[in-house]
């Protein structure tokens, strides 16, 4: 192994970071959780396959480690793109229940990413299944998505007020049932990255003139109805959701501070009358999306939000850059409340806990290989100790089959 390929970092295992915390009704045995990583091995009909099986239950192998799965659908409207897995047909329940079990015989846990494309999806796709593409307004993401919608003729419109109860009556709540009936221990509701509930957060996407656009807490509308709804149903020990007030993905200003002030302040009063989530996902200022920020380019920082939540965080988004130090994040774990995600270094170590703990070096990963619907560069990473050599074509000619 060259020195290029790893990056030294220091043992972790004295740390805060390897102290049990509980999130929800369960106990972490160390707070580090894989932040979720879209891989499309799904199958066409959004199935998740034996090669995620065997991706999730390796990288659960460390007891107590929180596995935040890949997004997924939430519901046939919510697609529009390939590969990528649903939580809408008893079929993905089924799947899922596996890959869960599997995770939970590791003695580790599992949530899943509820995603809504909204204007990030293909309009074709969508087209595709015969459904409209639809956004809090009229406003493509940029040109390439209007003229792909245009050529698809599936031009981007604004969701009615009664398909926006629909996400709140139907859409969201049959995936949360899903979701447990697939045996997964939280569900976290994708409110990033420029994605549907991103979108009504954001002005540059949300120009609605009615009760969910304009003012903060009418463009927070959506997501906190859906938080509401979804309480009773799942309980809010069970229930999570992701943030990303800094980040620009798929828009063209950042969120910033004000409104997830607002969000975050009207969470807690939830958690005031009994009902705390179970933890606050935020995608820190060093990345947006799936890609590094230059640190010129970095803008705000995540502390506001210990000041209003205080419940349990999830922080993410590269915290490897300082390695082998990791003084970024043995400041951010220090309030006690605060668990760091992993997700690159996940992918190319399955064993990342272990190596946490103990210093072992950390396999760069690939990104070539990411978002491929092939194997190469998702089961082909070794522990630390192991030394098996894959072979290329077999894993690259890897197709995902249904789980039995
Ligand atoms: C992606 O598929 O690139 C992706 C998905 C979800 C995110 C960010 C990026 O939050």
């Amino acid at each position: 192994m060259s020195e290029s390929t790893e990056i030294k970092i220091r043992a972790l295992g004295d740390t805060k970071l390897f102290q049990p915390i509980q999130v929800g009704s369960n106990t972490l045995n160390q707070r580090i959780a894989f932040a979720p990583t879209t891989r499309r091995r799904a199958t066409e009909d959004h199935t998740p396959v034996d090669l995620e099986l065997e991706y999730y239950t390796k990288r659960a192998q460390a007891p107590g480690t929180l596995i935040i799965t890949e997004a997924t659908f939430a519901s046939p409207q919510g697609s529009g793109s390939s590969r990528v897995p649903g939580i809408f047909t008893e079929k993905h329940v089924q799947a899922w229940k596996k890959i869960n079990d599997s995770i939970h015989r590791e003695g580790s846990f599992s949530s899943i990413q509820l995603w809504h494309l909204g204007r990030a999806a293909d309009p074709k796709n969508l087209k595709d299944k015969g459904l409209p593409f639809l956004a809090p307004s009229a406003a493509y993401i940029n040109e390439e998505s209007e003229q792909n919608a245009i050529k698809a003729g599936n031009e981007l419109r604004a969701f009615t007020l009664e398909e926006i109860k629909d996400l709140v009556n139907n859409q969201y709540p049959t995936a949360a049932k899903n979701a447990l009936a697939a045996g997964f221990d939280y569900i976290e509701l994708h409110s990033a990255h420029g994605y549907t509930l991103s979108q009504f957060l954001n002005p540059v996407s949300n120009k609605r003139t009615d009760e969910y656009g304009g003012s903060i807490e009418n463009r927070a509308r959506l997501i906190l109805e859906i938080v509401d709804k979804l309480i009773p149903i799942v309980g809010a020990n069970r229930l999570a959701i992701r943030l990303s007030p800094w980040a620009t993905f798929q828009t063209s200003a950042p969120e910033g501070e004000e409104i997830h002030t607002y969000i975050l302040k009207e969470l807690e009063k939830r958690a005031d009358q009994g009902n705390e989530l179970a933890y606050v996902s935020l995608v820190e200022p060093r990345v947006s999306g799936n890609a590094d920020v230059d640190k010129d380019k970095q803008q705000g920082n995540n502390d506001f939000a210990n000041k209003i939540w205080k419940g349990k965080l999830i922080k993410a988004g590269n915290y490897t850059y300082d390695a082998p130090d990791f003084k970024d994040l043995l400041r951010d774990i220090e309030d006690n409340r605060t668990l760091i995600g992993f997700s690159r270094f996940f992918t190319s170590n399955p064993d990342l806990v272990n190596r946490l703990k103990h210093g072992y070096p950390l396999l760069k990963y690939d990104r070539d290989t990411f978002y491929n619907p092939n194997n190469w560069g998702y089961n082909t990473y070794n522990n630390h100790d192991e030394t098996e050599v894959f072979d290329e074509k077999k894993e690259q000619g890897r197709v995902g089959v249904a789980l039995a």
